[in-house]
């Protein structure tokens, strides 16, 4: 073959890989991730499960990663709350016991999150919050949801 007519065939082949891999990589990366309405400007937050699609009753391994301008993550001070949503809440909230600075890049594994028995519809969402002196009040840091069977 022409050696020109191969130097052109390699780099069509190289920019179609660039062009596939973001998109997969995007795919892939937010099982959840659409902001919530009370999400803080400069703060992202997506999740990864496994399994997925839930599963009623069948714990998932939660990987979470995000960025948060405005916050830090403190030990002991903040959590990731995973609450599954229809009419009533299932929460499941994990303590963090490491720092983050503002604006690192995070990534936090939560494994054995316990699903519940799942209805045909339902949401669910991941937070990151700092505890309060009262309980009832948590400052919001990220939040992101995803919507199931609709
Ligand atoms: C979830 O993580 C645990 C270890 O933390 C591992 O033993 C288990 O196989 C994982 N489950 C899945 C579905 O990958």
């Amino acid at each position: 073959m022409n050696r020109n007519l191969m130097f052109a065939f390699l780099l069509l082949a190289a920019l179609a890989m660039v062009n596939a891999v973001p998109y997969q990589l995007l795919k892939r990366d937010r099982d959840i991730g659409y902001p919530c309405p009370t999400n803080p400007e400069g703060s992202y937050i997506y999740a990864n499960l496994n399994p997925f699609p839930p599963v009623s009753n069948q714990p998932i391994n939660y990987t979470i990663e995000g960025g948060m301008l405005g916050y830090e993550i403190t030990p002991y001070k903040t959590a990731i709350t995973i609450a599954y949503t229809d009419e009533h809440s299932e929460v499941y909230t994990k303590g963090l016991d490491f720092y983050y600075a503002k604006g690192a890049p995070f990534s936090i594994d939560v494994p054995d999150v316990p699903t519940p028995q799942l209805p045909s519809t339902y949401a669910i969402m991941v937070i990151i919050a700092d505890k309060t002196d009262d309980p009832n009040k948590a400052v919001l840091h990220a939040c992101s949801y995803a919507t199931f069977g609709l």
